[in-house]
Protein backbone atom coordinates (compact mmCIF):
# COMPACT_ATOMS: atom_id res chain seq x y z
CA UNK A 1 0.00 0.00 0.00
CA UNK A 2 2.84 2.14 -0.08
CA UNK A 3 2.81 5.46 -2.15
CA UNK A 4 4.43 8.51 -3.41
CA UNK A 5 2.71 11.19 -1.61
CA UNK A 6 0.61 14.16 -3.53
CA UNK A 7 0.85 17.68 -3.10
CA UNK A 8 -1.89 19.66 -1.53
CA UNK A 9 -1.56 23.94 -1.72
CA UNK A 10 1.90 23.05 -2.25
CA UNK A 11 2.41 20.53 1.14
CA UNK A 12 2.93 17.17 0.37
CA UNK A 13 -0.12 14.88 1.45
CA UNK A 14 -1.50 11.18 1.05
CA UNK A 15 -3.14 11.09 -2.00
CA UNK A 16 -6.61 9.84 -0.31
CA UNK A 17 -6.59 12.50 1.50
CA UNK A 18 -6.21 14.71 -1.30
CA UNK A 19 -8.90 13.24 -2.50
CA UNK A 20 -11.01 13.49 0.33
CA UNK A 21 -10.13 17.36 0.59
CA UNK A 22 -13.41 18.85 -0.61
CA UNK A 23 -15.39 17.29 2.45
CA UNK A 24 -12.58 18.55 4.64
CA UNK A 25 -12.51 21.94 3.39
CA UNK A 26 -16.16 22.84 3.08
CA UNK A 27 -16.55 20.94 7.10
CA UNK A 28 -19.00 22.47 9.60
CA UNK A 29 -16.89 22.61 12.73
CA UNK A 30 -19.24 23.59 15.84
CA UNK A 31 -18.91 25.89 18.32
CA UNK A 32 -18.15 23.66 21.34
CA UNK A 33 -15.71 21.77 19.33
CA UNK A 34 -12.34 21.47 20.66
CA UNK A 35 -9.07 21.15 18.00
CA UNK A 36 -6.60 19.43 18.92
CA UNK A 37 -3.37 20.20 16.17
CA UNK A 38 0.24 19.44 16.10
CA UNK A 39 2.50 18.36 13.09
CA UNK A 40 2.57 14.90 13.02
CA UNK A 41 4.58 13.02 15.81
CA UNK A 42 4.46 15.88 18.11
CA UNK A 43 2.46 13.85 20.82
CA UNK A 44 -1.21 14.24 19.29
CA UNK A 45 -2.18 10.93 20.66
CA UNK A 46 -1.01 11.81 23.91
CA UNK A 47 -2.46 15.04 24.37
CA UNK A 48 -6.00 13.36 22.42
CA UNK A 49 -6.29 10.54 25.63
CA UNK A 50 -5.46 12.93 28.04
CA UNK A 51 -8.68 15.26 26.88
CA UNK A 52 -10.81 12.28 26.26
CA UNK A 53 -10.28 11.37 30.13
CA UNK A 54 -11.21 14.53 30.97
CA UNK A 55 -13.96 15.00 28.67
CA UNK A 56 -14.81 11.94 30.81
CA UNK A 57 -14.51 12.97 34.38
CA UNK A 58 -10.80 10.11 34.64
CA UNK A 59 -13.37 7.33 33.93
CA UNK A 60 -10.70 5.04 32.23
CA UNK A 61 -13.48 2.48 30.89
CA UNK A 62 -15.24 4.75 29.63
CA UNK A 63 -11.68 5.77 28.09
CA UNK A 64 -11.58 1.97 26.50
CA UNK A 65 -14.80 2.61 25.18
CA UNK A 66 -12.99 2.67 21.35
CA UNK A 67 -9.82 3.15 19.76
CA UNK A 68 -8.44 6.84 20.28
CA UNK A 69 -8.88 7.00 16.42
CA UNK A 70 -12.71 6.82 16.71
CA UNK A 71 -12.77 8.35 20.27
CA UNK A 72 -10.72 11.56 18.90
CA UNK A 73 -11.67 11.50 15.03
CA UNK A 74 -8.70 12.42 13.07
CA UNK A 75 -10.60 15.18 10.70
CA UNK A 76 -8.82 14.60 6.81
CA UNK A 77 -8.84 10.94 7.11
CA UNK A 78 -9.70 9.07 3.92
CA UNK A 79 -8.53 6.08 3.04
CA UNK A 80 -10.13 2.52 1.85
CA UNK A 81 -11.32 0.50 4.86
CA UNK A 82 -10.62 3.25 7.09
CA UNK A 83 -13.57 5.74 8.95
CA UNK A 84 -13.65 8.93 7.22
CA UNK A 85 -12.79 11.58 9.69
CA UNK A 86 -15.58 14.36 8.33
CA UNK A 87 -18.16 11.11 8.36
CA UNK A 88 -17.34 10.00 11.68
CA UNK A 89 -17.52 13.39 13.07
CA UNK A 90 -20.82 14.02 11.37
CA UNK A 91 -22.60 11.66 13.10
CA UNK A 92 -20.45 12.23 16.59
CA UNK A 93 -22.68 14.11 19.36
CA UNK A 94 -20.98 17.74 20.78
CA UNK A 95 -18.35 18.54 22.06
CA UNK A 96 -16.37 16.98 20.03
CA UNK A 97 -12.51 16.14 20.04
CA UNK A 98 -11.08 16.18 16.81
CA UNK A 99 -7.45 16.06 15.48
CA UNK A 100 -6.08 17.43 13.11
CA UNK A 101 -2.26 17.73 11.51
CA UNK A 102 -3.09 20.41 8.78
CA UNK A 103 -0.84 23.63 8.50
CA UNK A 104 -2.84 27.07 9.02
CA UNK A 105 -3.53 27.85 5.74
CA UNK A 106 -5.09 24.39 5.23
CA UNK A 107 -7.13 25.10 8.24
CA UNK A 108 -11.04 24.39 7.23
CA UNK A 109 -12.63 28.32 7.93
CA UNK A 110 -15.19 26.78 10.03
CA UNK A 111 -13.50 26.70 12.71
CA UNK A 112 -12.10 29.88 12.79
CA UNK A 113 -15.81 30.73 11.88
CA UNK A 114 -17.09 29.29 15.05
CA UNK A 115 -14.04 30.54 17.39
CA UNK A 116 -13.45 27.07 18.26
CA UNK A 117 -10.61 26.38 20.76
CA UNK A 118 -7.75 24.92 19.67
CA UNK A 119 -4.54 23.37 21.70
CA UNK A 120 -1.63 22.70 19.85
CA UNK A 121 1.43 20.42 21.00
CA UNK A 122 4.71 20.98 19.10
CA UNK A 123 7.97 18.60 19.73
CA UNK A 124 11.21 19.31 18.91
CA UNK A 125 12.21 19.04 15.60
CA UNK A 126 15.52 16.20 15.97
CA UNK A 127 13.14 14.02 17.95
CA UNK A 128 10.27 14.73 16.02
CA UNK A 129 12.66 13.26 12.77
CA UNK A 130 13.62 10.54 14.41
CA UNK A 131 10.45 9.18 15.55
CA UNK A 132 8.41 10.58 12.04
CA UNK A 133 11.48 8.14 10.29
CA UNK A 134 10.15 5.00 12.43
CA UNK A 135 6.14 6.09 11.45
CA UNK A 136 7.34 6.05 7.94
CA UNK A 137 8.65 2.72 8.22
CA UNK A 138 5.55 1.02 10.15
CA UNK A 139 2.56 3.13 8.53
CA UNK A 140 2.11 1.75 5.25
CA UNK A 141 0.82 4.40 3.80
CA UNK A 142 3.71 6.37 3.68
CA UNK A 143 6.76 6.57 0.68
CA UNK A 144 9.95 4.20 2.35
CA UNK A 145 11.34 6.51 3.99
CA UNK A 146 15.33 5.47 2.80
CA UNK A 147 18.24 5.71 5.29
CA UNK A 148 18.19 8.02 7.71
CA UNK A 149 20.20 10.67 6.59
CA UNK A 150 17.11 10.35 3.09
CA UNK A 151 14.63 11.04 5.50
CA UNK A 152 16.97 14.38 7.44
CA UNK A 153 17.46 15.61 3.79
CA UNK A 154 13.73 15.28 2.99
CA UNK A 155 12.75 16.18 6.07
CA UNK A 156 14.71 19.82 6.47
CA UNK A 157 13.47 20.53 2.90
CA UNK A 158 9.41 20.44 3.81
CA UNK A 159 9.55 17.17 1.76
CA UNK A 160 7.56 14.82 4.25
CA UNK A 161 3.72 14.88 4.62
CA UNK A 162 2.39 17.77 6.00
CA UNK A 163 5.62 19.74 4.75
CA UNK A 164 7.55 22.14 6.73
CA UNK A 165 7.97 21.46 10.42
CA UNK A 166 9.27 24.75 10.62
CA UNK A 167 6.46 26.43 9.20
CA UNK A 168 3.78 24.85 10.93
CA UNK A 169 4.68 25.15 14.08
CA UNK A 170 5.96 29.15 13.80
CA UNK A 171 2.67 29.98 11.76
CA UNK A 172 0.40 28.02 14.84
CA UNK A 173 2.94 29.72 17.12
CA UNK A 174 1.77 33.57 15.49
CA UNK A 175 -1.99 32.53 15.47
CA UNK A 176 -2.09 31.90 19.29
CA UNK A 177 -1.85 35.83 19.43
CA UNK A 178 -5.10 36.98 17.68
CA UNK A 179 -7.26 33.12 18.42
CA UNK A 180 -7.82 30.91 21.50
CA UNK A 181 -5.10 28.45 21.08
CA UNK A 182 -3.35 27.57 23.87
CA UNK A 183 0.17 26.36 22.69
CA UNK A 184 2.10 23.19 24.34
CA UNK A 185 5.40 21.70 24.01
CA UNK A 186 6.13 17.51 24.29
CA UNK A 187 9.33 18.30 26.46
CA UNK A 188 7.52 20.04 29.24
CA UNK A 189 4.94 17.62 29.65
CA UNK A 190 7.16 15.30 29.90
CA UNK A 191 9.16 17.38 32.52
CA UNK A 192 5.94 18.45 34.28
CA UNK A 193 2.84 16.44 33.19
CA UNK A 194 0.93 17.84 36.40
CA UNK A 195 1.78 21.64 35.72
CA UNK A 196 0.87 21.05 31.66
CA UNK A 197 -2.57 18.85 32.65
CA UNK A 198 -3.47 22.30 35.08
CA UNK A 199 -2.56 24.71 31.71
CA UNK A 200 -5.19 22.37 29.74
CA UNK A 201 -7.29 21.94 32.43
CA UNK A 202 -7.38 26.08 33.20
CA UNK A 203 -7.69 26.59 29.06
CA UNK A 204 -11.08 24.47 29.09
CA UNK A 205 -12.66 26.52 32.08
CA UNK A 206 -13.29 22.71 33.97
CA UNK A 207 -12.98 22.33 37.26
CA UNK A 208 -11.31 18.85 38.25
CA UNK A 209 -10.64 16.79 41.19
CA UNK A 210 -7.50 16.25 42.21
CA UNK A 211 -7.89 13.12 42.44
CA UNK A 212 -8.97 12.55 38.84
CA UNK A 213 -6.05 14.85 37.98
CA UNK A 214 -3.74 11.76 39.78
CA UNK A 215 -5.79 9.41 37.56
CA UNK A 216 -5.09 11.55 34.28
CA UNK A 217 -1.64 11.58 34.71
CA UNK A 218 -1.66 8.00 35.62
CA UNK A 219 -3.50 6.63 32.71
CA UNK A 220 -1.83 8.87 30.06
CA UNK A 221 1.69 8.11 30.99
CA UNK A 222 3.34 6.15 28.59
CA UNK A 223 3.74 3.13 30.35
CA UNK A 224 -0.21 2.61 30.60
CA UNK A 225 -0.97 4.04 27.10
CA UNK A 226 1.63 1.59 25.74
CA UNK A 227 -0.11 -1.46 26.68
CA UNK A 228 -3.55 0.31 26.04
CA UNK A 229 -4.86 -1.38 22.88
CA UNK A 230 -7.48 2.02 22.91
CA UNK A 231 -4.62 4.01 22.73
CA UNK A 232 -1.71 1.88 21.02
CA UNK A 233 -3.17 1.52 17.74
CA UNK A 234 -2.23 -2.23 17.89
CA UNK A 235 -6.12 -2.66 16.60
CA UNK A 236 -5.33 -1.81 13.24
CA UNK A 237 -4.43 -4.32 10.60
CA UNK A 238 -0.78 -4.49 9.97
CA UNK A 239 -1.22 -3.69 6.47
CA UNK A 240 -2.10 -0.55 7.65
CA UNK A 241 0.39 0.24 10.56
CA UNK A 242 2.85 -2.94 11.40
CA UNK A 243 4.35 -2.76 15.09
CA UNK A 244 6.43 -5.63 14.46
CA UNK A 245 9.01 -3.17 12.59
CA UNK A 246 8.22 -0.43 14.80
CA UNK A 247 5.38 -0.15 17.91
CA UNK A 248 3.60 3.12 17.62
CA UNK A 249 4.16 4.45 21.16
CA UNK A 250 8.02 3.43 20.34
CA UNK A 251 10.29 5.17 22.96
CA UNK A 252 8.16 8.43 24.08
CA UNK A 253 11.25 10.49 25.52
CA UNK A 254 13.02 13.76 24.95
CA UNK A 255 16.27 13.43 23.45
CA UNK A 256 16.38 10.04 21.74
CA UNK A 257 18.11 11.31 18.60
CA UNK A 258 20.97 11.27 20.12
CA UNK A 259 20.92 7.92 19.54
CA UNK A 260 20.59 8.73 15.84
CA UNK A 261 22.02 11.33 14.74
CA UNK A 262 25.98 11.32 13.84
CA UNK A 263 27.78 14.67 14.45
CA UNK A 264 28.09 15.84 11.07
CA UNK A 265 23.87 15.06 10.60
CA UNK A 266 23.23 17.00 13.97
CA UNK A 267 25.56 20.20 12.70
CA UNK A 268 23.89 19.91 9.38
CA UNK A 269 20.39 20.26 11.22
CA UNK A 270 21.54 22.89 13.79
CA UNK A 271 22.84 25.02 11.20
CA UNK A 272 19.92 24.47 8.93
CA UNK A 273 17.41 25.24 12.41
CA UNK A 274 19.32 28.27 13.05
CA UNK A 275 18.65 29.41 9.74
CA UNK A 276 14.64 28.51 9.61
CA UNK A 277 13.74 29.83 13.04
CA UNK A 278 15.37 32.93 12.61
CA UNK A 279 13.41 36.39 13.62
CA UNK A 280 11.00 34.41 15.41
CA UNK A 281 10.88 34.13 19.79
CA UNK A 282 9.59 30.17 19.65
CA UNK A 283 12.37 28.28 21.49
CA UNK A 284 12.60 24.55 21.63
CA UNK A 285 14.55 22.15 23.92
CA UNK A 286 16.23 19.50 21.99
CA UNK A 287 16.40 17.45 25.56
CA UNK A 288 15.20 18.18 28.83
P1 LIG B 1 8.39 8.35 19.75
O1 LIG B 1 8.32 7.78 18.36
O2 LIG B 1 9.55 9.28 19.92
O3 LIG B 1 8.34 7.33 20.82
P2 LIG B 1 1.81 11.33 17.61
O4 LIG B 1 0.78 10.83 18.55
O5 LIG B 1 1.73 12.80 17.36
O6 LIG B 1 1.89 10.52 16.37
O7 LIG B 1 3.22 11.19 18.35
C1 LIG B 1 3.77 9.94 18.61
C2 LIG B 1 4.96 10.13 19.53
O8 LIG B 1 4.47 10.49 20.84
C3 LIG B 1 5.76 8.85 19.71
O9 LIG B 1 7.09 9.27 19.95
C4 LIG B 1 5.09 8.27 20.93
O10 LIG B 1 5.84 7.30 21.60
C5 LIG B 1 4.92 9.54 21.76
N1 LIG B 1 3.92 9.36 22.84
C6 LIG B 1 2.67 8.86 22.74
N2 LIG B 1 2.08 8.79 23.95
C7 LIG B 1 2.99 9.27 24.83
C8 LIG B 1 2.99 9.44 26.26
N3 LIG B 1 1.94 9.11 26.99
N4 LIG B 1 4.09 9.95 26.83
C9 LIG B 1 5.16 10.30 26.09
N5 LIG B 1 5.24 10.14 24.76
C10 LIG B 1 4.17 9.63 24.13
Amino acid sequence: VREELGTLHGIPLYKWFIQGWPQVESFKARPDDLLICTYPKSGTTWLSEILDMIYHDGDVEKCKRDAIFNRVPFLEMNAPDMQNGVELLTKMPSPRLVKTHLPIQLLPVSFWDQDCKVIYVARNPKDVAVSYYYFYQMAKMHPDPGTMEDFLQNFMAGKVAYGSWYTHVKDWWEKRKEKRVLYLFYEDMKQDPRRELQKIIQFLGKEVAESTVAKIIHHTSFQEMRKNPAANYETLPSWVMDHSLSPFLRKGIAGDWKNHFTVAQNERFDKHYKKQMEGSDLCFRMEI
